[in-house]
């Protein structure tokens, strides 16, 4: 398959072109990386808020398969820019859904857990669960999804959760692990937040799963992905720390103290009712992936 990839300068999107060309690790039985045929397109190549743009480039490149990272996801600065959040995560979306109509190209579009975290449960969210974000962020990315929906047929919605891969987040500054890992070397206080619940989840083993889930064929629609189990982020960095041999000045914080300008998801766990209705496995507990990602970034040997 021809796969075009926006946003490739991504954590995510770097793990996608590893599993699809053939050369990422394998971590379940469901995994259909390899051989595949990959445009990657950085920001610099393709702006996705430039339909003209996008248009030529899929009339051009002809894929197969449109996998959309790209967003815009530093989610206090979405508070204060709405406009920009909307214009990323969603008008862009719908000018890359007519696009992929145009060339009878599938859509996969990652979304995130963020469209929740206003709902009373507390218990792991399957994909018919009612959306309901908390921040501007989580409004755009859900608005997102529903003008691909409204556009064009041929799509998959991915929703995961608390993402770190090697290449760390580009739009974030580096992801959560390294993060936590070059402030504990540092010796400097860490105070993380102890009331936000999610899963942690690893861009490979995401990455993975998408490279099944598309070759599937024609199971279009919804899909809740993320590492299994679930943890706070106080949880998970005393994980990390615990893994990687690290003293680390750790102490746990509530969002309120924490003060930031968006309001996340107190609770965003995920439950995989549409993958495992087609018989997929689930992916592996999130603190096997963590060791996995650790010893991947040799924090901690093999
Ligand atoms: N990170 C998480 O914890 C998390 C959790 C749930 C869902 N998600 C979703 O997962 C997807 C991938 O996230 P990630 O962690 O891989 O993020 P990332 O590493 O920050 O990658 C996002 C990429 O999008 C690019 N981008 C931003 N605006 C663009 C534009 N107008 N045109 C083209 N490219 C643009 C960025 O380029 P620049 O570097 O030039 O800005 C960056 O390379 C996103 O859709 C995000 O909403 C992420």
């Amino acid at each position: 398959m021809r796969i075009l990839i926006t946003g490739a300068g991504g954590q995510l999107a770097y793990d996608l072109q590893r599993v699809l060309e053939g050369h990422g690790g394998h971590s379940g039985r469901d995994d259909s990386g390899g051989s595949h045929e990959t445009i990657p397109l950085v920001r610099a190549d393709l702006d996705v808020c430039d339909s003209a743009a996008v248009w030529r480039a899929l009339e051009t490149h002809r894929p197969d398969v449109v996998i959309n990272t790209a967003a815009f996801l530093r989610v206090d600065d979405c508070e204060c820019q709405p406009e920009a959040a909307f214009r990323v995560n969603a008008l862009a979306v719908r000018a890359l859904a007519a696009a992929c109509r145009h060339v009878d190209a599938a859509l996969v579009h990652v979304s995130t857990d963020y469209v929740f975290g206003g709902q009373p449960e507390r218990e792991p969210l399957g994909e018919s669960a009612t959306p309901a974000p908390t921040c501007v962020y989580g409004v755009s990315k859900l608005a997102g999804e529903h003008l691909i929906r409204c556009t064009w047929s041929k799509h998959y919605i991915v929703r995961p959760c608390g993402l770190y891969g090697i290449a760390g987040s580009s739009g974030k500054g580096g992801n959560f692990v390294q993060t936590m890992v070059r402030k504990a070397r540092a010796g400097e206080p860490i105070a993380v937040v102890d009331d936000q619940t999610c899963t942690p989840t690893y861009t490979l083993d995401l990455a993975q799963k998408i490279a099944w889930l598309i070759t599937t064929g024609a199971c279009y629609g919804l899909y809740h992905i993320t590492n299994a189990g679930w943890c706070t982020w106080y949880e998970f960095a005393r994980t990390i720390f615990a893994l990687a041999g690290i003293r680390a000045r750790l102490t746990p914080t509530t969002s309120t103290a924490f003060n930031a300008p968006a309001r996340r998801p107190a609770y965003s766990v995920l439950r995989p009712d549409a993958l495992r209705a087609l018989g997929a496995d689930d992916l592996r507990p999130w603190p096997d992936a963590l060791r996995a990602y650790l010893v991947e970034t040799a924090v901690i040997p093999e």
